[in-house]
């Protein structure tokens, strides 16, 4: 049902590092941290980079929309100053420089696909077809902790990635739990249920674990809270607080 880390890095290295870098994913695995969330968008050559935000300029120099900007550019943006001087001019990495990163790390990884407006099928697509590629061998020795799994708001992202990577399971990512979610999830074949923890409670909890699903919350940053959730059934989160909630919180 969730045969995954209970503890995930958000972002790479949580509040800790720059979010979405590779100095993020050095950062939670110098925390012991083997598992990790991040985002990944689609420049405008349709090459698939770590990003969160669908504009530049919180977290990468720069100003207009990602989408409008090729990837040999972005990879040349700041993606580290805002958070500190000390990770000036850390890039911001492609996808595939991090799955290369974690494989060699035995990180397992939360693959969250962030389309931008208007690219959901093209980013679900391109993320799919690449990921399904390059994990082509674990695939066909079906241990699911050795494939990443992929999650996305988007109902559209997530279903060009299936078609794209049927072999790639599939968690929903609802904010709050929508009414329909059984048939949501059954129409995306999906595995695993995500959620804002703030907005959950034991009896949904219980509902989505009684239907067999993985219930994992997003973003759990204080210990009792963790606690809470996890008596619930919950089976995993993320946290921003990998210096409060450390990889083996029991
Ligand atoms: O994947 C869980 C969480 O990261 C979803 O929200 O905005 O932090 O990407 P966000
Ligand atoms: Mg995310």
């Amino acid at each position: 049902m969730w045969p995954y880390p209970k503890v995930v890095a958000h972002r790479g290295g949580g509040k800790l590092a720059p979010e979405n870098t590779l100095a993020a994913m050095r950062c939670g695995l110098h925390h012991g941290f083997r598992a990790v969330e991040f985002d990944v968008m689609l420049s405008r050559d349709g090459v698939p980079v770590l990003m969160h935000d669908p504009e530049l300029g919180r977290t990468v120099k720069g100003a207009g929309r990602v989408s409008d900007v090729d990837a040999v550019e972005l990879c040349s943006l700041d993606a580290g100053s805002w958070f500190s001087p000390a990770f000036a001019g850390e890039p911001v990495p492609l996808y595939e420089d991090v799955v290369r990163f974690c494989r060699a790390n035995g990180i397992w990884m939360n693959v969250e696909i962030k389309p931008t407006d208007g690219f959901e099928v093209e980013t679900g697509r391109v993320v799919g077809e690449l990921t399904q590629d390059w994990f082509k061998d674990e695939i066909v020795l079906g241990d699911p902790l050795h494939l990443p799994l992929f999650s996305s708001f988007s109902l559209d992202a997530l279903q060009a990635a299936a078609e794209a990577a049927p072999d790639i399971p599939r968690g929903f990512l609802m904010d709050r739990i929508a009414p329909d979610w059984r048939e949501q999830l059954k129409d995306l074949d999906a595995v695993a249920v995500h959620t804002n923890h703030k907005y959950l409670d034991r009896q949904m909890a219980q509902s989505i674990k009684a239907e067999g699903y993985g219930l994992f919350c997003y973003t759990v940053n204080e210990p009792r809270r963790a606690r809470e959730i996890l008596s619930w059934g919950v089976d995993g989160f993320c946290t921003d607080r990998i210096d409060l909630i450390g990889f083996d919180f029991s």
